[in-house]
């Protein structure tokens, strides 16, 4: 078992609020199986390509992440609060007492999600904290059953993405730090690449006094594989969204046996990179990647700081910032998963609406930059982001500041029918010097004027005589 660096960060303060670990069984030492004997990934398609994908999902290029649940009561850290002691467990699980969803309403969601030009959303149908926002038949704790709301917040979610046409994005944590019979076993062989320092120490992951108990493991199994399939069934999300899986292995979460009961209520469904070899796309979060991840992929990014509603952070984002994250995302191929907070009534901060709107705004008045392309020019060619046109017959620069003079262009191997601004359609002048032989000269197109210069970021739409072709060596000795 490799040895993972890890720091015993957080256990004084809980004590006996831990979830205690049942010793109805006589508790095994480590079930540990070596990394040689575990089972390779498998893949939903074998000797396919390895993470085959729904179209929709590549054309999507915006989704709305949603952060719901009773951390937003007191604007406490979701579910990490108590696990790192920030917040005692007690004032934690009391939110539950005052989390109202009195303002909840999907269709007002669903409404902004369509403005601000998301083709799907996300949802915390459950977070680490193990509160489902669904009446769940498998025990545990819920919205419904146990607080004032009083209500499923996950059927209304989902009735109204669908009426607008937007695909339906479930997260859901395969971890619970709430489940009596979580902290059972241990991860044998956890990966430091994504492990917390304290994933083999923390007692709300692992039994606190180290015997791993199997039977309180498989009766954890019992109710994650059946409230995913809950999930599946009941609501047939497009989407499953998973996450804290750098707690267990492949083999300890099952998940095989998740895709597949999944895949059998509805062969569609697309899971996030979190499903471990089971997944379809890489989920990086709050940072591009400096290099695109292989396949398809998705920045989860935060509007502000937080992923839930935090009275205390008001770093909003602004919306040329994130247009910019937008277009570089796409410029790379992948979608963007914008998060929200909505507070404990379900309602949505002004400073958000505004963000998502002003997003909304610049998609729609360059959807042809967005919509129908794929990722654009490598690094090298164009100081900026471009997607180019499924037909590869129109370039799509992004100017992230404001051109002076001219914008260059390198290595095209085209001849320029016409470059016009998005939006304006205002035609610009431009000129290509001399290359020599295969190796094309520098192409110049005359900047906007001011009239046709975007507040947040200009795209140049550029006509090509024939598929987009590049050079892209080195030039002559
Ligand atoms: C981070 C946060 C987690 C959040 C997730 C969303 O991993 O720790 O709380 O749900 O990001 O991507």
């Amino acid at each position: 078992m490799a040895v993972h660096p890890v720091r015993l960060r957080r256990c004084t303060q809980a004590g006996t609020q831990w979830p205690s670990v049942s010793t109805t069984h006589p508790a095994t030492r480590s079930t540990t199986v070596p990394p040689s004997l575990r089972s390779s990934p498998v893949k939903r398609t074998e000797g396919a390509d390895p993470m085959p994908m729904q179209p929709w999902f590549r054309e999507a290029k915006l989704g709305i992440f949603v952060h719901y649940g009773i951390y937003a009561v007191d604007g406490v850290e979701e579910s990490w609060s108590f696990y790192r002691g920030d917040v005692s467990h007690e004032r934690y699980m009391a939110q539950l007492e005052r989390f109202t969803a009195a303002a909840y309403d999907p269709e007002a969601w669903a409404d902004l999600f369509s403005r601000a030009g998301a083709d799907y959303a996300v949802l915390t149908t459950r977070h680490h904290d193990g509160v489902a926002l669904w009446d769940t038949a498998y025990g545990g704790l819920n919205t419904v059953q146990h607080t004032p709301a009083r209500r499923d917040l996950v059927s209304g979610y989902a009735k109204a993405l669908r009426s607008r046409g937007l695909k339906v994005g479930f997260y859901y944590s395969l971890s619970n730090w709430n489940h009596p019979d979580y902290a059972s076993v241990a991860h044998p062989d956890p990966d430091p690449a994504i492990a917390v320092e304290d994933t083999l120490t923390n007692p709300y992951v692992v039994p606190a006094d180290g015997e791993q108990n199997p039977d309180a493991w498989q009766r954890y199994r019992h109710y994650l594989h059946g409230q995913v399939t809950e999930l599946a069934r009941e609501f047939r999300p497009d989407l499953f969204w998973f996450d804290g899986e750098w707690e267990r292995s492949e083999e300890q979460w099952g998940v095989d046996e998740i895709a597949d009961r999944i895949l059998a209520e509805n062969a569609h469904t697309v899971f996030n990179g979190r499903l471990l070899g089971r997944g379809d796309y890489a989920t990086p979060e709050q940072g591009i990647p400096v290099s695109a991840p292989d396949g398809p992929w998705e920045l989860a990014l935060t509007v502000n700081d937080s992923w839930g509603f935090r009275h205390s952070d008001q770093h909003f984002k602004s919306v040329t910032k994130l247009v910019r994250y937008f277009g570089e995302v796409i410029g790379m191929g992948g979608n963007l998963l914008l998060n929200v907070g909505p507070r404990e009534d379900g309602s949505l901060p002004a400073e958000a609406i505004t963000r998502l709107e002003g997003l909304g705004s610049w998609i729609t008045k360059h959807d042809v930059a967005v919509h129908g392309t794929d990722a654009g020019l490598p690094p090298g060619h164009h100081y900026g982001p471009s997607t180019v046109s499924a037909d590869r017959l129109t370039l799509y620069l992004f100017c992230l500041d404001v051109p002076r003079e001219v914008i260059s262009l390198r290595g095209l191997m085209n001849r320029i029918e016409r470059v016009t601004v998005v939006g304006s359609g205002t035609e610009l002048g431009h000129r290509t010097d001399p290359g020599l032989g295969a190796v094309p000269g520098q192409t110049w197109i005359d900047a906007p004027a001011d009239a046709d210069i975007d507040e947040h970021v200009t795209v140049l739409a550029v006509e090509l005589d024939s598929p987009l072709a590049l050079y892209s060596g080195r030039g002559r000795n």
